[in-house]
């Protein structure tokens, strides 16, 4: 699907939708990535009880093994469904090879086909300025907790939507009992 990169020895990663049978890997890949400490972040209480949206997670495989992973969750911008991006992990001894930015191009690519109108994520502008994050006006929108407003990100899916967004963050609807896994960022 994304541009595959050479690796040593010729092996080539690829990325591919996230398939149930991925869902132990993953699980493992994020708690190593973010540690217990990703339960209290702030991010966590938005996918808390909430499912990731299946149509746009993926993974980065490389001779059957899994080299990274991102998901999105549902959030409310205001009364509005949006997206959050995260968790976004590789795998430590894979990480620079360009399978973060594949991954995360392939999630907004996705993304870009349905009804969202913008992604949100706390985390590292120069890294997410490379699929074209941009900070946001402090103050423009409100997640649950402490969050450093200087984190805030977000992506335009459809032209000038962004500048719209604004208001509370807060969890979409509450499905079954599930694990949201690994608070990746905030
Ligand atoms: C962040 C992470 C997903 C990047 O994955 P990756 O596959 O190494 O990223 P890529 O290879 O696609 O991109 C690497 C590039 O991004 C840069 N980069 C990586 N993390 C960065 C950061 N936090 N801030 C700025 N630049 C960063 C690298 O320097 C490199 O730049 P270059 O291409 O100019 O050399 C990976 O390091 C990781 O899993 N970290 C632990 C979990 C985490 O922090 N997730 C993000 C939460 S905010």
């Amino acid at each position: 699907m994304n541009a595959p990169s050479t690796g040593e020895l010729g092996a080539i990663w690829q990325v591919r939708l996230e398939a149930p049978a991925d869902a132990a890997q993953v699980a493992a890949l994020n708690a190593e990535s973010f540690g217990p400490g990703r339960f209290a972040k702030s991010a966590y209480r938005l996918r808390e009880g909430v499912a990731p949206i299946a149509a746009l997670s993926f993974v980065a495989i490389e001779k059957d093994a899994l080299r990274g992973s991102v998901r999105f969750w549902p959030i409310k911008v205001g009364g509005h469904e949006e997206l959050l991006l995260g968790p976004l992990a590789v795998k430590g001894d894979q990480r620079g090879r360009g399978i973060g930015i594949a991954l995360m191009q392939a999630g907004i690519d996705a993304a870009r086909q349905g009804p969202w109108r913008g992604i949100l994520l706390v985390g590292d502008e120069p890294y997410y300025a490379k699929v074209g994050f941009s900070r946001l006006p402090p103050g423009r929108v409100k997640f649950p907790g402490p969050v450093d407003q200087n984190r805030i990100l977000g992506l335009s899916l459809k032209s000038g939507e962004l500048l719209t967004l604004s208001g509370e963050v807060r969890r979409a609807q509450i499905d079954e009992p599930v694990c949201a896994d690994g608070a990746g960022v905030g």
